[in-house]
């Protein structure tokens, strides 16, 4: 008798290869690339499990998808998945939060430190050789100490971040749909307050919400103008939660001070602009790219696809109503 199917996206670490095919027939796409639509519908179409990295699954992927049960896709965000329509048709779709929250807060510090301190620009200016003498007047930055961190969005990701900034001795604000406990306000040294409070005190302005139609576009013109002029945006979350456009135009006419950015609004493609501007950092999507993060993603993913192929509740359901 045939081994029910499971199509893995990309090539994973083989520990997790090896792990799915000694129960499954697995079939791995054996190139490192988000797959289009039609591939990726046509890996799915005889499959019980999805182990996803990138793509979109949408309505119409599932329609051909007969005999799908589970998706697990490998990252926190599952903006990719049109979970409603899972959800009717009882496709368990699980995701990997905690083993990203680290990785991620990691880069939006270390772009919110570049960006301060100019680091890349620095750089720049050393390799190519421009560098002559001491100068009192060269690089000059802003510190950390004592400015104040915005946090827009408080789950795991944004209080990881919280607690990297009480190391700087940072002020923190956060909002969040979900407002803290006064005891875990106290131990993260973090004060809440509403969005637009937020967006006019912050020096250093981060962002760490999921994409969802409410957040699309969460920051606009709008928003930026509201904005100091000495403030820095970070965006390691989704690209689609900040108009590009706007952001472009805000940067180019100084009315904010620069970016960190790890997302995009359409990427890989990135505004024309963006690249040509001094006062900001752009990094490849990479907030969980380290050795020891992108192994637990994709570890976790698997257990979270191997649990709900057997018909066990997982350990990150996104969709929990559909898991027995
Ligand atoms: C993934 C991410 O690399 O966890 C997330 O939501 O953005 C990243 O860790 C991304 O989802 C690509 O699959």
């Amino acid at each position: 008798m045939s081994r029910p199917k499971v199509f893995m996206t990309r090539p994973l670490p083989a520990p997790v290869i090896e792990r799915v095919a000694a129960r499954y027939d697995l079939r791995v796409h054996p190139e490192d690339e988000p797959l289009p639509p039609a591939q990726l519908a046509e890996g799915c179409r005889e499959a019980e499990g999805l182990l996803l990295s990138g793509g979109r699954v949408s309505e119409e992927i599932l329609a051909q998808a007969p005999r799908l049960r589970a998706i697990a896709t490998v990252g926190v965000g599952y903006d990719n998945i049109d979970v409603e329509a899972c959800t009717r048709r009882r496709i368990v779709v699980t995701n990997t939060p905690g083993v990203v929250t680290e990785a991620t807060a990691d880069l939006a510090f270390a772009l919110l430190m570049t960006v301060a301190r100019r680091l890349v620009e620095a750089d720049r200016f050393v390799r190519e050789g421009h560098w002559r003498r001491w100068q009192w007047g060269l690089m000059w930055g802003t510190d950390l100490y004592g400015k104040t961190l915005g946090l827009y969005g408080f789950g795991r990701i944004g209080q990881a971040v919280a607690r990297r900034a009480r190391g700087f001795s940072m002020r923190i604000l956060y909002y969040a749909i979900d407002r803290l406990t006064e005891a875990q306000e106290q131990e993260l040294g973090a004060q809440f307050v509403d969005p637009e409070t937020l967006l006019r005190e912050a020096d250093f302005l981060s962002l760490h919400v999921p994409l969802s139609p409410e957040t699309l576009h969460l920051i606009a013109a709008r928003q930026l103008a509201m904005m100091k002029p000495t403030a820095f945006l970070i965006n390691t979350s989704r690209g689609k939660v900040v108009e590009e456009a706007a952001l472009v135009e805000a940067l180019q006419s100084k009315r904010i001070a620069g970016a960190g950015l790890d997302v995009y609004e359409r990427e890989p493609q990135i505004h024309a602009v963006l690249p040509t501007l001094p006062n900001v950092v752009l990094t490849p999507h990479m907030g969980t790219a380290t050795w020891q993060t992108r192994l637990a993603m994709a570890s976790l993913a698997a257990d979270n696809l191997l649990a709900a192929l057997d018909g066990q509740r997982p350990s990150n359901p996104v969709n929990p109503e559909v898991c027995t």
